[in-house]
């Protein structure tokens, strides 16, 4: 068991992230989408603890985070100029761009010769890779299949005794994971929904698609097919259209001396009425999207069911924020 401290980010803290993961021990950072368990891309023995201590199957690749002054063409090819606009527009910023891979980095953080990378635009995550001046990996900072974290205490509250030190970011405003884009592709290709959207995409380059994922087949983003975000108590997720069974299964968990809560925006909290547990997620998409992940996790601390709704905003980035959802609740493959 390692004594895990979360610390603020200052001098100190970075020198002694930077000599742990010299020692290819491992380091949980703030990121602007949600926190990561960092260790040195190089370093086999770094990134195998990573799969260790999450519990995630060793065929889901991982992102590469690097400083702003990185320059990327040490570890990738860039195969297309739509890159270099993408970069300009986004990064720093939640957009994970997957490249031709050099094969300089870990095998083990490669999918099928291509290799992830982002460049976070959080404060604390620049001056983190500014100062241990090297390719970090890492994936988010939760236990496989749980809810991903937003604050250094989620990340505690998975990872204590487990990692020694967990750097003080504050709340990840974004709140849900990057855009995952394979850039290896004439057009390029959406892996995972993300804050960067479709149409934000194709502002910039013209054209983009959603991946295709087809039952049984192979996937490019192995990420996409696993349970993923669930909260550890019962959901349920219902259509804005099924308020009356919604509001059903949540009075016969009254009856039975439970305590269930309504997880919604506060435009389909307005239809239900107050007399209600809520968890709420917000008044916009942005809003639900950062705080998504922080009211699952106080859902399974004090709910006994968490009924969630759809989003009902519509636009692309409620797309995202229920591809999340969905998967929260268990329905499995989401796209
Ligand atoms: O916002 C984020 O992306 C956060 C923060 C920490 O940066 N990271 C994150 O990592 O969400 P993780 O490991 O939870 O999810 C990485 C996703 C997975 O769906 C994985 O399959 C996909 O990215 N991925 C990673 N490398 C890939 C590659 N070479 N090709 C295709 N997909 C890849
Ligand atoms: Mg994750």
């Amino acid at each position: 068991m390692l004594n895990t401290e979360i610390k603020e980010i200052d001098k100190y803290s970075l020198s002694q992230a930077k000599t742990l993961l010299e020692n290819e021990e491992l380091v949980v950072f703030p990121t602007e989408t949600v926190y990561g368990l960092g260790a040195n891309a190089f370093s086999d023995k770094a990134i195998k603890k990573i799969y260790e201590v999450k519990g995630r199957p060793s065929n889901n690749p991982l992102i590469v985070h690097v400083h702003t002054s990185y320059d990327i063409e040490k570890l990738v090819y860039i195969d297309h100029d739509y890159v270099y606009n993408l970069a300009q527009k986004f990064l720093p910023g939640p957009l994970t761009m997957v490249y031709r891979s050099k094969g300089v980095v870990s095998p083990l953080v490669c999918g099928l010769g291509t290799l992830a990378i982002r460049v976070p635009e959080h404060k604390g995550a620049q001056e983190f890779l500014k100062k241990v001046d090297m390719p970090i990996a890492a994936p988010s900072a939760n236990i496989s299949k749980h809810v991903s974290p937003t604050t250094a205490e989620h990340c505690y509250a998975d990872l204590n005794g487990k990692v020694s030190l967990i750097l003080q970011g504050g709340k990840s405003d974004g709140g849900i994971e990057s855009t995952v884009l394979d850039c290896t592709k004439e057009i390029p290709v959406i892996l995972r929904k993300g804050l960067i959207t479709k149409e934000m995409i194709e502002e910039v380059c013209g054209k983009c698609e959603y991946a295709t994922f087809v039952e049984g087949q192979q996937v490019s983003s192995p990420g996409v097919m696993y349970a993923h975000y669930m909260p550890n108590c019962q959901t349920a997720l219902f259509k804005i259209s099924e308020i009356d069974k919604a509001k059903e299964l949540y009075l016969s968990f009254i009856k039975n001396g439970k305590k269930p809560y309504f997880m919604c925006d506060f435009q389909t909290k307005s239809v239900l009425g107050k007399e209600y547990n809520f968890l709420d997620l917000g008044s916009s998409s942005k809003e639900c999207a950062s705080n998504l992940y922080d009211k699952l996790r106080e859902g399974e601390r004090v709910a006994d069911i968490i009924i969630a709704f759809e989003i009902s905003y519509d636009d692309e980035l409620s797309l995202s924020v229920m591809n999340r959802l969905v998967k929260a609740c268990g329905k499995g493959l989401y796209t």
